[in-house]
């Protein structure tokens, strides 16, 4: 299926930066301290405790920093070599994808390095790790800064998300690696690519709600998984 596609798309999830050694969402190692994601990821808790979410970021961003791309990012750099129509979309705010050597990214959650004012909207790439200041003050207006990412309840950005979903609709093959397909509007990116007739090949350790749609579900870790196929 990868060999016959000339347009193939990829949609990826923490996942495939897990053997990077960057904690997954859910399921074990998910947990800082005692939160979920859902309870940091949100507007609402941004707003009630700025500096608890920010530690949360600080120490994901720790975390990035000190990590390398692994096999399943490079493997991903290296189809895309290979493929004539590619795009890679991916929930990851890390850099990974981007450090292994990936070209056409897009973004579906934001970028852990960007950093934007809720005061003026002033934007800065900041990679200064841990953060001098939590939670951090606008340079220009002195207002609190937010992490570039989309939390809960807020809309994609409207360009990565466009592009997404007609990479998803020209795709020959869709492939989907490391995510529990659990988060919307991401996860409707897949069946968007099989109902204008992709082939969907899955990529993950356990079964997800997408593994009975696959065309093919393979069972196993990204890191030695999508090395295989390629
Ligand atoms: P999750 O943490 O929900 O899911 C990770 C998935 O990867 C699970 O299905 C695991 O089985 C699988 N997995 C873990 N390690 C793996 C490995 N080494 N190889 C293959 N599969 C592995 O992460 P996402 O699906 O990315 O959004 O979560 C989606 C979104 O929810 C995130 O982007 C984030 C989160 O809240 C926001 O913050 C808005």
């Amino acid at each position: 299926m990868l060999e016959a596609a000339t347009n193939l798309a990829v949609l990826t999830g923490a996942g495939v930066s897990e053997e990077s050694g960057v904690p997954t969402f859910r399921g074990p190692g998910g947990l800082w301290r005692q939160f979920r994601p859902e309870q940091l990821a949100t507007p609402q808790a941004f707003e009630r405790d700025p500096l608890l979410v920010w530690e949360w970021y600080d120490w994901r961003r720790q975390k990035i920093a000190a990590v390398e791309p692994n096999p399943a990012h490079r493997a991903l750099a290296e189809l895309e070599k290979r493929t004539p129509e590619f795009a890679l979309i991916t929930q990851n705010v890390d850099d990974l994808h981007e450090r292994a050597g990936s070209r056409r990214v897009y973004h579906l959650h934001g970028n852990i390095w960007l950093l934007h004012c809720m005061g003026c909207q002033w934007q800065e790439r900041n990679r200064e790790v841990p953060l001098s200041t939590l939670p951090p003050r606008c340079r220009h207006c002195g207002a609190l800064m937010r992490p570039g990412v989309v939390w809960f309840g807020e809309p994609l950005p409207r360009k990565a998300w466009s592009a997404a979903n007609e990479a998803a609709e020209a795709a020959h093959v869709f492939l989907v690696a490391g995510t529990s397909a659990l988060v919307q509007p991401a996860a409707s990116l897949p069946l968007i690519a099989r109902d204008a007739g992709a082939r969907l090949i899955e990529v993950n350790r356990d079964e997800t709600p997408l593994s009975p749609l696959a065309d093919v579900s393979l069972r196993g870790p990204a890191g030695e998984v999508l090395p295989q196929l390629l």
